[in-house]
């Protein structure tokens, strides 16, 4: 998997389908040689190669380099800037070893004259196509190091070709839209600023070669990046025609003070290429996250069909208005029941509360030991909402520490939402956070939490720590989320964690190594949702994609739409119901109990088979996406249709990812037909009206 040409000074770690390959530069520098598909021979990879010495580069030699200082003359994004204690601010890294250990190659490269070292980590994770890249700096002097600026690393993709890049971009309510341009001959910035991944854009990309890959076919490089803070991916597209790629921590008002001995461990970047085109990148990725990423305690199990209260009740929760819910979400086959926002302190709007979390003694005088032992004896696991992060001016946690909140002291901090951020760079209030959610999860039976966080960072200060270290606090918020989540999941090991920022303002690879699924979007409309949940499935897997079936009319967008194309949308992940039950007719509730046994059925097709994109809902009047069991065996078919105009006829729809010489039988059809047949010719549709859904079974028959 890993191999080494110690002659040529070449290293190359192979995946099942793709290879890339780094050398020693004459100065002294990794760089990179190759990526791309798998090559037959060590001697086929090449050497590094000097692209340029130009003069306005100050005479530079220009190489691919992989993890650049700031320092001599280098004009392109350096993954590391720093300024040692005598004011000097240049930086150049020689390689001193590497370590080859099991599946990880690591390269050790330090100043040619300050004790500042670079560990550079490349783990190759075969089976996904995929490199985990980070790199850790570390002091090894005796005084402090200002850092200004650290990535995990840089790659390059191949020369002198035109590229297209595909990414997230979104809005609340409006996540994971896909948006391409062509890369342009200059820089291109994705990132966040806000404190917290965002709604805004995600940290994924993907590069298409040649500029034209569809879902089954084209060379496609892809990133993602593993962190839920401030984070950058920067691409460099020059007229020496090389592209470069860095991401990592972004650097804007970042600020770390290494002091001796310390080291600073870099974010994951992954990395990955393949020749299959989209639908290849995101199953691979999508395994990935089922099988190596998402916390390991509830990998292998479904998601439950799940409740939550947020749009029946809002703020307004009680005792016997819950277990009225809970029983009716019982008797149509919900598994776990979750109360949202609402149920702690002085909670009766986002006006108060937030920080205070012990139970609102008027709205449940039994604590909530009656809810939770009701809802337990209708066979259904509880779970419950919190917003640790945050605080209210108006609670207790607000009117004992003021000074816990990040703020500049002359300045007034804006409200959003009525609240403020909680500084997580503190150790102390990591601990009462920590110790507040231990206990409620300690006192009571509670299986689910719903972690959400419903603001971005604004007057970032740390006015009490020593002024060098002020503008820590973007890396150490994320560090300190991941580390109450990691200290209460070995604490509470059968609890399941949902992360939520106000809808899916916190997705991504990072929250995901602690966080066992995820809240999509605060957009519940279901047409508006196939769009949303295309664009999230392009980095994300169904399994962590929690959807709810709500309003018949959506408060969002006013649209009318019938209870199965809800539920045929939401059953597309991870199924939830989020509409007042007490509104649902007998007919509506029989319904809705024939769809989620309908979805117990299937959801482990739907949560951990493979899926396929068949039709985009922004093109045509078809949105279709298809999931493969693991065996091949089985498969289920989503199809929803828009509208039809001018009595257009539908396409036959062609399925994908089945066995080409296996006779399979379509649910409700007496025809038996090959995979090769229903991968070319496809199925036909029978749809009238608008809004119209199906869900389509498959499965494997011996032949007759
Ligand atoms: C924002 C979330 O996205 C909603 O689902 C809900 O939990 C509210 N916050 C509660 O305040």
């Amino acid at each position: 998997m890993i191999k080494h040409d110690s002659e040529r000074k070449i290293w190359v770690l192979e995946g099942d389908c793709f290879a890339y390959a780094l050398g020693l530069s004459k100065t002294g520098t990794i760089v990179q040689t190759y990526f791309g598909e798998k090559l037959p021979y060590l001697s086929d990879y090449p050497e590094p190669e000097l692209i340029a010495e130009y003069p306005y580069s100050g005479g530079s030699e220009v190489y691919q380099e992989t993890f650049m200082g700031f320092g001599k003359a280098t004009y392109t994004e350096p993954c590391l800037k720093a300024t040692f204690e005598d004011g000097v601010r240049d930086l150049k890294l020689v390689f001193i070893n590497f370590k080859i250990s099991d599946s990880v190659l690591s390269f050790r490269m330090k100043d040619f004259f300050y004790p500042l070292e670079v560990i550079l980590h490349y783990k190759i994770v075969p089976a996904y196509n995929l490199l985990e890249l980070h790199s850790e700096i570390i002091n090894s002097g005796s005084g402090n190091i200002q850092l200004e600026q650290v990535l995990s690393g840089s790659l390059y993709v191949p020369r002198d070709e035109p590229y297209r890049l595909t990414y997230l971009s979104g809005k609340w309510a409006g996540e994971t839209q896909l948006s391409h341009t062509e890369l342009p001959d200059t820089k291109l910035v994705l990132e966040s600023r806000r404190g917290t991944t965002s709604h805004f854009t995600n940290p994924f990309f993907m590069l298409d070669r040649g500029g034209n890959s569809q879902e089954d076919h084209g060379e496609v490089y892809f990133g993602a990046l593993a962190f839920s803070g401030n984070w950058k991916i920067v691409f460099e597209k020059d007229r020496l025609g090389m592209v470069k790629i860095s991401a990592g921590t972004n650097d804007f008002d970042f600020a770390w003070n290494l002091k001796p001995g310390d080291n600073f461990v870099t974010p994951i970047s992954v990395l990955g290429f393949v020749k299959e085109g989209f639908g290849a990148v995101s199953r691979n990725l999508h395994r990935y996250q089922r099988e190596e990423v998402l916390p390991a305690e509830h990998r292998s199990s479904l998601r439950k069909v799940l409740y939550n209260s947020w749009e029946a009740t809002s703020f307004d929760v009680n005792e016997d208005q819950q277990i009225h819910l809970a029983k009716i979400a019982a008797s149509i086959g919900v598994e776990l029941f979750v109360m949202d926002d609402g149920w702690f302190g002085a909670r009766n709007s986002d006006r108060a509360g937030l920080g205070d979390w012990i139970v609102n003694p008027d709205k449940f005088p039994n604590d909530l030991q009656n809810l939770i032992q009701e809802v337990n004896a209708l066979g259904m696991d509880f779970g419950l909402w919190i917003e640790p992060e945050m605080v209210n001016p108006d609670s207790d946690l607000y009117r004992t520490h003021p000074d816990w909140v990040y703020h500049f002291p002359t300045r007034d901090s804006t409200l959003i939402r009525n609240q403020l951020i909680l500084n997580l760079a503190r150790a102390d209030v990591r601990q009462y956070l920590f110790e507040s959610i231990n206990r409620l999860l300690t006192d009571h039976n509670i299986r689910f939490i719903k972690w959400d966080m419903n603001r971005n960072f604004s007057e970032p200060g740390y006015p009490s720590a020593p002024r060098e270290e002020q503008k820590e606090i973007w890396f150490r918020h994320a560090e300190g989320v991941y580390e109450i989540a990691r200290k209460l999941k070995q604490a509470h090991p059968n609890v399941i964690f949902q992360s939520c920022s106000g809808g899916g303002g916190r997705v991504d690879l990072g929250i995901l190594r602690y966080f066992d699924q995820v809240w999509t979007s605060d957009n519940t409309d279901a047409f508006d949702r196939l769009k949303i949940q295309e664009g999230f499935s392009y980095a994300y897997c169904s399994k962590i994609m929690e959807s709810w079936v709500t309003d018949e009319v959506s408060w969002i967008s006013s649209r009318k739409l019938t209870l199965a194309y809800r539920f045929h949308c939401a059953m597309m992940g991870n199924l939830g119901i989020g509409d007042n039950l007490l509104k649902w007719s007998p007919e509506e509730q029989q319904e809705a109990r024939e769809l989620i046994h309908l979805y117990k059925e299937i959801r482990h097709i739907v949560q951990d088979g493979d899926q396929y994109r068949l039709k985009s809902p922004s093109e045509g009047p078809l949105a279709s996406v298809m999931y493969v069991g693991e065996q091949q065996e089985e498969a289920v078919v989503f199809v929803f249709l828009h509208a039809r105009n001018f009595m257009n006829h539908l396409p036959r729809l062609r399925l994908k990812g089945l066995r080409g010489d296996w006779l399979y039988q379509i649910d409700g059809v007496e025809q038996l037909f090959s995979g090769q047949a229903l991968m070319a010719i496809g199925i036909k549709l029978e749809f009238h009206g608008d809004f119209q859904s199906k869900v389509i079974r498959i499965r494997k028959v011996e032949a007759p």
